[in-house]
């Protein structure tokens, strides 16, 4: 089957195009390479294009004709969105209702979104189940949760049908070291805490160690990019099966310290990790981690590399080789 991964020269969307082309799907990437890496497409065209650009999409639909598309581009910086919010809505929402503008005059009726689980803001109970109310506190969530009213507001009134995938914390790297997390700025724990202990930067900022948690650190649930990538492949094959459109939840069930992670970093790496802390940063939760009973019944999935240790090795593996 021929997809259009959307945002496929990008972290999550590289590794899922790996994932469908080891079992014969064929990859075609649409990005405009604004964060995404050249080098990271690798199983499939590049078409190069904006998703705002109604006639970039057109012209890719017309080439290539995908059966279905996977979304992953958006802006995905949360500080960033706080100081520019035009932009985030610009690329996050009115960039999707441009993409389906255009699957609508391609009659491509069938999408996979990266949500997340930014869109349930502070939790109320533990572990978030995907009917936790969601209230999202930045506007990385809001423009997030405003992309999963848009699509529900479409299956109902269309024959388009959907799968709205809430990550979260993807990490990891493709275990053979081909391609992982390069992010310009970086701002997730993991490749910050291999960048620390390799001496590249300065050291690693905590914030917050008094939290109500095991260690006074946040907890996470991480999951690994290759495992997140199977959840994609099975959303959509759910899908091209005639499911009804569904929302769903993937993580592992299980939230990791910060000292947890950095703890695993210092046991794969043999290296000190160098950390200073700071305040807590207003709006982390204490503790996220997901309710995984739904992620097993719809899509069957058991992620197989999220435990911490590979994680972390698959990591290091991808930044020895490139650094
Ligand atoms: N990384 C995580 O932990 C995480 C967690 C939850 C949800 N998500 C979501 O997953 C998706 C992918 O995340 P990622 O970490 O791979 O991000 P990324 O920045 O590595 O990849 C995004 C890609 O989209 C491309 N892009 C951005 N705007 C574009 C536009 N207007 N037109 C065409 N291409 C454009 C970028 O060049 C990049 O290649 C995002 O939607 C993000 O919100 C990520």
């Amino acid at each position: 089957m021929r997809v259009l991964i959307v945002g496929g020269a990008g972290y999550i969307g590289s590794h899922v195009c790996k994932a469908l082309a080891q079992r014969g799907d064929e990859p075609v990437v649409f990005d405009n390479l604004s964060r995404g890496h050249r080098h990271a497409v690798r199983w499939g065209p590049l078409f190069e294009g904006d998703i705002r650009q109604a006639r970039d999409l057109d012209a890719v639909f017309t080439q290539y004709r995908p059966a279905a598309v996977m979304h992953f581009a958006a802006n995905i910086e949360v500080g960033e969105g706080q100081r520019e919010p035009l932009a985030f809505w610009d690329n996050n929402v009115a960039g999707v209702v441009s993409l389906l503008g255009a699957m609508k005059r391609a009659a491509c009726e069938v999408l996979v979104f990266s949500s997340t689980c930014a869109t349930y803001g502070t939790p109320q109970s533990l572990p978030l189940t995907e009917d936790e109310p969601q209230t999202p506190i930045n506007v990385y969530g809001r423009t997030k949760l405003a992309v999963e009213q848009l699509l529900a507001d479409i299956a109902s009134a269309e024959a388009f049908r959907y799968a709205a995938l809430r990550y979260f914390n993807a990490s990891g790297a493709s275990p053979d070291g081909e391609i992982g997390e390069e992010h310009d700025p970086e701002t997730h724990l993991i490749p910050n805490a291999l960048k620390a202990a390799a001496g590249r930067g300065g050291p690693m900022k905590l914030f917050g160690v008094d939290y109500d948690t095991s260690d006074g650190t946040c907890e996470r649930d991480f999951i690994h990019v290759m495992d997140l990538a199977n959840a994609h492949l099975a959303a959509l094959d759910r899908l091209q099966d005639g499911a009804h459109s569904f929302v769903c939840n993937v993580g592992t069930g299980t939230g990791y310290s910060v000292k947890a992670v950095l703890d695993a970093v210092e046991a794969v790496t043999g290296l000190p990790v160098p950390y200073e802390i700071h305040d807590r940063r207003p709006g982390d939760p204490p503790r996220l981690y997901a309710d995984v009973e739904r992620s097993r019944d719809l899509l069957g999935f058991r992620p197989e590399r999220s435990d911490l240790h590979s994680i972390v090795q698959d990591a290091w593996n991808f930044y020895k080789r490139i650094w």
